[in-house]
C-alpha cells in the first residue's frame, strides 16, 4: 500500500493535476475579494456561525416572524452587502469587523448556490 501510494505520488501525470488545482485555486483569490466569487461551502458554515440562519432560515427560506427568505436567488450583491451594514428595519447591523468583506463574499455565494424549486409546470400533481 505505501509502495503504491508512493509511486502515485511520484507520476508526473498527477504532479501536473496537483500544480493546476493550486494554480486554480490562487486565481479565484482576487476575485473573491472584489465579492464577484465567494465560496458557497464556507459561506454556509458562516451563514451558520454568524446565526443569520436564527432569523432567515438554515436555508435561506425565511419565516414570517423572524426575517425575510435571501435565497434561492438573491437580491444582488451590491444591495446584499450594503443591507447587512445597514440595515433598515429590525435586523441587527454586521460591521466589517465582525462580518469581513470576504465572508459576505461567501455568504452571498451561499445564497446563491442554493438549487431553485421546481417550476409548477414540473410537478405533476400541479398540472
Ligand atoms: C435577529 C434576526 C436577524 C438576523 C440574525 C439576521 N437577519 Fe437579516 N433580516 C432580518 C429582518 C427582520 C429583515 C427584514 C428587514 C428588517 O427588518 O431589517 C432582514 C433582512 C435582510 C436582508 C434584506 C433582504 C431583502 O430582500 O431586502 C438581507 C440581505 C439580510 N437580512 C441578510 C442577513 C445576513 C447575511 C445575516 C447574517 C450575517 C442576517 N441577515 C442576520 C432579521 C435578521
Amino acid at each position: 500500500m505505501k509502495v503504491a501510494f508512493s509511486k502515485v505520488l511520484s507520476g508526473n501525470g498527477v504532479l501536473a493535476v496537483v500544480a493546476l488545482l493550486f494554480l486554480g485555486a490562487n486565481a479565484q483569490t482576487p476575485a473573491a475579494k472584489e465579492g464577484s466569487t465567494g465560496d458557497p461551502r464556507k459561506g454556509q458554515e458562516l451563514y451558520t456561525s454568524y446565526g443569520c440562519y436564527e432569523c432567515h432560515g438554515r436555508q435561506g427560506q425565511g419565516a414570517r416572524t423572524s426575517g425575510p427568505r435571501l435565497g434561492p436567488g438573491p437580491i444582488s450583491f451590491p444591495a446584499f452587502s450594503r443591507y447587512v451594514r445597514q440595515p433598515r428595519g429590525q435586523m441587527p447591523p454586521y460591521t466589517s469587523k465582525v462580518v469581513s468583506d470576504l465572508d459576505v463574499a461567501d455568504i452571498y455565494a451561499f445564497l446563491k448556490s442554493l438549487p431553485k424549486p421546481p417550476s409548477e409546470k414540473d410537478i405533476p400533481l400541479l398540472k
